[in-house]
């Protein structure tokens, strides 16, 4: 699958936002190993806190189906709107990813690919324990 097409489906998981409050938009398009397209939106709530974005609906529906080795994500928010992803999913990606290549609009509305790895420099890691015998 090429960005070009990755961003395609962004475009089409966007289309089911839930956004009444910002009216700001997003979808999201992660690619997994296995070949799948998990899409994801943003979903608000009438307590504002409460709004889950794109990005991590997308991670939270992929690990929930048994999906956590991803090749890549898209996000837009519209074909002339910037949207970076913000730094809570990119801490969500991390995860799962280091340096998941991800592709979204800069200012100008052109497509941009950025390693993870470079839009979270030094990120927050916890070491993993060993199951209880
Ligand atoms: N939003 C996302 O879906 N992804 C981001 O990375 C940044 C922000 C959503 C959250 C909220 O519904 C709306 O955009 C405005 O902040």
């Amino acid at each position: 699958m090429t960005p070009r097409e990755l961003m395609a489906e962004a475009e089409k998981a966007r289309r089911s936002s839930y956004s009444p409050y910002s009216r700001f938009a997003v979808g999201a398009a992660l690619l997994t190993r296995s070949g799948r397209v998990v899409h994801g939106c943003n979903v608000e709530n009438a307590s504002f806190g409460l709004a889950c974005c794109a990005e991590r609906t997308a991670v939270f529906k992929a690990v929930s189906e048994g999906e956590r080795d991803f090749v890549a994500i898209a996000v837009t928010a519209g074909p002339r709107q910037g949207s970076a992803p913000c730094g809570a999913c990119r801490q969500v990606l991390h995860e799962f990813a280091p340096r998941l290549p991800v592709y979204f609009r800069d200012a100008r509305g052109r497509v941009v690919r950025r390693s993870l790895k470079t839009l979270l420099a030094d990120a927050f890691r916890l070491r993993r324990k060993a199951a209880r015998p």
